[in-house]
């Protein structure tokens, strides 16, 4: 269902000015190379600064590659992005940015609208959504003075509005108390058994043995370990895939 192809990122910073000017290049991301199967969730675990958020939004066609491309569905990335959104949704940790002055209704609507939705289809669907988020209570109030966990759930049902099949989450628990982690992670594992091909980051490594069926590591960029957690342990001799992590990144390379 994600077939990624030698994805590339080099951003360019440029500083200083006139004859001083200075560009420098930032590999971000380097020709990664990764799959994902339907119903199959791949974990994405990396330093900070170490480009998952660059990758995922590589994917989600909100940042164009400098090179390579991923194939979602069978869908080019590159040749047809609007095609390829309409099949993704993502889902961000931290600030979830909604707008405060619409309500969680009219929140979600919006992103429904952008997905081409029909509004009795939209409609439907939000009412399914609300009961099954338990957000019926507070579905037409205005999202501006909602407690953190009532904003993430307005997020989830944003981001399915249009019943995707791919899921991307960047990070999804960053934030958040137990309860709203554990309303993403039992998402997360109904998007998995829905069939749902997701890709999922963190830097967390309970989160990631508990979520996922297999783990890319990602270091300055570069996947440099791929498998199911059984695999990366035999491979690399770790007991957890914290060990597995410290050994692969906290050797200097
Ligand atoms: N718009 C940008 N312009 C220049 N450099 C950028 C830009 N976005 C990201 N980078 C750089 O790309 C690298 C990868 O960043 P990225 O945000 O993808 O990391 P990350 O793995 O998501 O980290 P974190 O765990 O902190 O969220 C970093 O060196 C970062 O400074
Ligand atoms: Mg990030």
């Amino acid at each position: 269902m994600i077939e990624v192809k030698k994805l590339s990122k080099v951003f360019k910073d440029v500083h200083g000015k006139g004859l001083k000017k200075l560009t420098k290049e930032i590999h971000a991301v380097n020709e990664i190379e990764f799959s994902v199967k339907a119903g199959e969730v791949l974990g994405l675990l990396g330093e900070n600064g170490a480009g998952k958020t660059t990758t995922l939004r590589m994917l989600a066609t909100m940042l164009k590659p400098t090179s390579g491309t991923a194939f979602i569905n069978g869908v080019d990335l590159i040749r047809e992005p609007e095609h390829v959104r309409s099949q993704i949704g993502i889902l961000f940790g931290g600030e979830v940015g909604l707008y405060d002055k619409l309500t969680a209704r009219e929140n979600i609507a919006y992103f429904g609208a952008l997905n081409n939705m029909k509004k009795d289809e939209m409609d439907t669907r939000i009412e399914l959504l609300a009961k099954k988020l338990g957000m019926e209570d507070y579905l037409d109030r205005r999202a501006g003075k909602f407690s953190k966990g009532m904003k993430q759930k307005v997020s989830i049902a944003r981001c399915i509005i249009h019943d995707p099949q791919i899921m991307f989450f960047d990070e999804p628990t960053s934030g958040l108390d137990v309860t709203a982690a554990r309303l993403i992670h039992d998402f997360i594992k109904e998007c998995k058994d829905l069939g749902k091909a997701v890709v999922f980051s963190s830097h967390t490594m309970h989160e990631v043995e508990k979520l996922c069926d297999r783990i890319a590591i990602i270091h300055k960029g570069s996947i440099i370990a791929v498998g199911t957690i059984d695999e990366l342990k035999e491979k690399y001799q770790g007991e957890t895939i914290e060990d597995i992590f410290v050994r692969l990144v906290g050797d200097g390379r």
